[in-house]
């Protein structure tokens, strides 16, 4: 704290405004052109003379503000007139010192700026980190991780949609005895259910129509490392039997071959769904369940974990600045209180989605509004900023694929099935839903 910029071109005046401000215990680095100013993130306040001889201080103060720079400003000028201090105030100066003014005046002036709350969050998050959270509950996620990479007992995340599962799987994986062979993450959702098996154990040449050549499963695909079974409570029940099996005795036939392969890979499976409930319906195997849940690893929802709100915001807009090449540098207190309080249905996706919408709007420095829909809002953006990630590296068709299902997944589950009813909402006919259904392999 108490970096101060001065700027002003008399040199008498610059080097006796700078004893003043040394000896009231503050740093100051003088200059007498902002052409010599290449870097303002280290300053925590502005002193700036209006009339300078290159340029003039609003003109500055102008392009201080585009380029989203907010530090508060003392403006110090001669010519304290109403244009000037008009000028001043649009680029958001409310202190003025009219020339000449007392050393009293000035240290009052610098010693309030400097004691109030610095105007946002900024942002400060070691690049190489791939995971926040400092909140108790979260230290009892990451112990647990540790000792999951330390063993390698079959791992099983629980939590909602959007809480980390995936990246957690991905970080014991990493840290463990495995991280140097493959991880293999696979969507037990997102595949039909036919494929699914073939997609997990691969299959012989002529096992079906169209398996043209011998074809390797992810469970080989992962020999030696881990094999992530993503999204596991939507597993269909029938091949659930084939897993368990496979889990039992650590080896498989691909399909159409009667060779018995071995496979030596760790499972971490994850899922949102709540799997007791479906023992007890009836759609899940229990016995499959305690074969995949040797660590049971609950990541709690982000309104349960509040306190980590503010680095989770702080490490997105680093991320985003990073990828959109914007220079957003944090969020204003009224931002971040819509943050405090909101519900966060898609928990750490939807924040992450939120805050990288923002980061592209914002054209100052700090995000001043999230714009978070009101509770109990529900729409298709809602959903989808909820359920469904964006990144710039996925091709737009794989994209809607991806939103339609999810939104496919949603209106029959809100509308419990109820096809003619979805299709009217979609403006579709019901075989064409149906057909869709199919596609995706979710409601048939
Ligand atoms: N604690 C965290 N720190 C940083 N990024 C996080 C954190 N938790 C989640 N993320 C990020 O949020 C996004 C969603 O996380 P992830 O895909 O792991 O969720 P999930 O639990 O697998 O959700 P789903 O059940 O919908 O598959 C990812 O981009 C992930 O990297
Ligand atoms: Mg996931």
């Amino acid at each position: 704290m108490g970096n101060i910029l001065l700027i002003e071109d008399e040199r008498n005046v610059r080097y006796a405004l700078k004893r003043v401000l040394q000896e009231a215990g503050f740093s100051v680095i003088d200059v007498e052109d902002p052409k010599d100013v290449s870097d303002l993130k280290d300053f925590n306040l502005l002193i700036l003379d209006l009339k300078l001889k290159t340029t003039s201080g609003i003109d500055f103060l102008k392009d201080l503000r585009e380029r989203g720079i907010n530090l508060p400003v003392i403006v110090i000028t001669a010519y304290a007139n109403p244009e000037n201090i008009i000028s001043a105030s649009r680029y958001g100066v409310i202190d003025i010192l009219k020339k000449p003014f007392s050393k009293e005046e000035l240290l009052e002036l610098v010693n309030r700026l400097m004691k109030e709350e610095t105007p946002a969050l900024k942002v400060e998050v070691d690049p190489q980190r791939v995971i926040v959270g400092e909140s108790e509950r979260m230290m009892e996620v990451f112990k647990k991780v540790g000792l999951a990479a330390a063993t390698d007992m079959n791992v099983l995340l629980t939590g909602e949609t959007g809480v980390g599962k995936d990246l957690l799987a991905r970080i014991i994986h990493e840290n463990s005895a495995r991280k140097d062979h493959p991880f293999v993450a696979i969507n037990c959702s997102a595949i039909p259910e036919n494929l699914l098996e073939a997609e997990l154990f691969g299959y012989r040449k002529g096992a079906f129509t169209g398996a043209l050549r011998d074809t390797k499963g992810k469970i080989e695909a992962a020999e030696g490392g881990t094999l992530f079974l993503d999204e596991i409570g939507d597993m269909p029940y029938s091949l659930q039997s084939k897993i368990l099996r496979f889990l039992e005795t650590r080896s498989f036939y691909r399909l159409g071959d009667d060779r018995e392969r071995k496979a030596n890979v760790r499972i971490i499976a994850a899922t949102n769904r709540d799997l007791s409930r479906m023992i007890g319906e009836g759609k899940f195997r229990e016995d499959l369940y305690y074969r995949l849940s040797q660590i049971v690893i609950e990541v709690p929802p982000l309104r349960e974990r509040r306190e980590d709100i503010p680095k989770l915001i702080e490490f997105f807009i680093n991320k985003a600045n990073e990828e959109f090449g914007t220079e957003v540098r944090g969020v204003t207190e009224g931002a971040l209180k819509e943050a405090m309080d909101y519900e966060w249905k898609g928990n750490v996706r939807e924040l992450k989605n939120v805050v990288y919408k923002a980061v592209l709007e914002t054209k100052s420095g700090y995000i001043e509004s999230l714009n978070l829909s009101g509770p109990g809002k529900e729409d298709l953006e809602g959903l989808i900023t909820r359920c469904v990630e964006i990144t710039p590296e996925e091709d737009l068709k794989s994209l809607v694929l991806r939103v339609e299902r999810k939104v496919l997944e949603h209106l029959m589950t809100k509308y419990r099935g109820n096809k003619s009813r979805v299709a009217q909402i979609l403006g579709m006919s019901r075989n064409t839903l149906k057909t869709k259904l199919k596609k995706y392999g979710v409601w048939q």
